[in-house]
């Protein structure tokens, strides 16, 4: 299924998936890209979840409370538009890297939480975990955690704890610690770069 999108052609074969946070467009993130990798091909997206006329990436019961069928199903479709994606516009899908902030990085982490190679690497910014009690398919991905130690909506132990499962499985995960609360900083999204 077609997910409301953007995509703009870049100069290199690499893909950058960018998720929104809660009440994000598919636009939000376009100034991340442009600093993150500006010769990327860049694949904006908009979650198809509506929450009070807020779009979102899949359903939560409650703040911090996901809706975990709803996440599931979601997690599959956007798996599949990118297969999709990456056929109507001629770009790689293993060579795609997922930038996510909040609710854009909980969906990018289930997608690492459910397909080994859904992405080549990702970017996340402010996530918690996804699923607890799940084995986690991926094994050599690259993760870029970005967390705020006074983030009271991503708490700093959602970070870690998403830091060690990924680790488990065998993906190799930097984890970066701003001291400020849930906002996207500038300098998380430099350390982003310097590290992709
Ligand atoms: C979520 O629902 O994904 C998290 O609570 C973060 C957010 O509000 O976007």
């Amino acid at each position: 299924m077609m997910l409301k999108h953007t995509f703009k052609k870049g100069r290199t074969d690499r893909t950058l998936l960018l998720l929104h946070g809660t009440g994000g467009n598919e636009f939000d993130l376009l100034p991340l890209a442009e600093i993150v990798d500006k010769d990327a091909n860049i694949l904006g997206v908009r979650g198809n979840v509506l929450e009070n006329g807020m779009p979102r990436f899949f359903r939560r019961l409650a703040e911090g409370v996901f809706d975990e069928k709803d996440l599931i199903v979601r997690t599959k479709e956007l798996y599949t538009f990118i297969q999709e994606a990456a056929e109507l516009y001629h770009f790689d899908a293993k060579k795609v890297v997922a930038i996510g902030y909040s609710n854009g990085a909980n969906i990018a982490a289930s997608l690492l939480f459910h397909y080994d190679q859904a992405v080549e690497a990702a970017i996340l910014h402010h996530p918690m975990v996804p699923l607890r009690n799940k084995v986690v398919p991926i094994q050599h991905t690259r993760v870029f955690i970005a967390a705020g130690k006074n983030d009271p909506m991503c708490p700093p132990e959602e970070a870690e704890d998403l830091a060690s499962m990924l680790e488990q499985a065998g993906a190799d995960v930097t984890l970066y610690w701003e001291q400020n609360g849930h906002q996207l900083t500038r300098t998380e999204v430099e350390a982003a770069k310097d590290w992709l």
